[in-house]
């Protein structure tokens, strides 16, 4: 039987170097993306190059309609079929101090975080329940654990997350499926570039940035078997800053 994954946010940094791992073990990635055409491509050409398959999904995770509508027709195509594992992936920051944050830059990112996780996750938890069997794990961040000047909405937004993540976690537990939160610090992505990785990296205990292919070996151990008694937990990954 073939064991799909979706992967938001998969084309590129963390969720892709998730889509990789998971392709290692053996799921059919559905790789979900925004915008970037191209990028995606190469997700699912490394998929490949693994020896495993997969297949894009292109919608905005904020959108309601358009993220109903591309699972329920995935679903529609693959009617023996479920989505065994989510990984909650797709974020942006829009940082800046609370007193100059634009109302648009307050919603954004929680769109995107908190309505994403609704969106994406909601329609796969019936399937989850009735195979007895399902893996949720989302990504939020050391921001949402101590909150982070100039993120007050990427803190409220990922600190959100991780306290529905221990809700859901109770709620679905007896039907074999786990909600667990990994909670990365500083990894080096597109989403850091703009960051100043030599000064910041004195405060890391472990001296330097975390790697994508970190954080997917987690998300990948929280997927298996093997993690069935972890839930509603939040897993920091951040060389020990804290
Ligand atoms: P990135 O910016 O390189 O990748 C983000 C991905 O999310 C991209 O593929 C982008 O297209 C996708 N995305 C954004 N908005 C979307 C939407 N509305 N619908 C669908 N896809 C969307 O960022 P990175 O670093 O790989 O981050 C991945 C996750 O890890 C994010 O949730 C981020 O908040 C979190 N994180 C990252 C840290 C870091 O240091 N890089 C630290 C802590 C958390």
């Amino acid at each position: 039987m073939i064991r799909y994954a979706l992967v938001t946010g998969g084309s590129r940094g963390i969720g892709r170097a998730i889509c990789e791992k998971l392709a290692e073990e053996g799921f059919h990635l559905l790789i979900n993306y925004r915008s970037e055409d191209a990028a995606a491509e190469e997700t699912l050409q490394r998929v490949k190059a693994l020896g495993a398959d997969g297949e894009l999904l292109k919608f905005d995770v904020a959108d309601t309609a358009a993220t109903q509508t591309a699972l329920s027709s995935w679903a529609e195509a693959h009617p023996d079929a479920y989505i065994e594992v989510v990984v909650n992936n797709a974020g942006i920051r829009r940082d800046n101090l609370m007193v100059w944050m634009p109302a648009q830059d307050w919603s954004q990112v929680l769109n995107v975080t908190l309505g994403g996780f609704f969106n994406v996750t909601q329609p796969l938890l019936q399937p989850m329940l009735t195979h007895r069997r399902g893996r949720i794990i989302n990504i939020v961040s050391l921001s949402g654990l101590k909150g982070l000047p100039g993120q007050t909405n990427y803190s409220a937004a990922k600190g959100g997350l991780i306290a529905a993540t221990k809700a859901l976690s109770q709620e679905v537990a007896k039907r074999g499926v786990t909600v667990n939160a990994i909670a990365p610090g500083f990894i080096a992505t597109d989403m850091t570039a703009d960051l100043e990785e030599k000064e910041l990296k004195k405060q890391i205990p472990v001296g330097r940035f975390g790697k994508p292919e970190e954080v997917a070996a987690l998300a990948a151990f929280l997927a298996s078997d093997s993690a069935a008694y972890i839930t509603g937990e939040v897993i920091s990954i951040n060389g020990g800053l804290y």
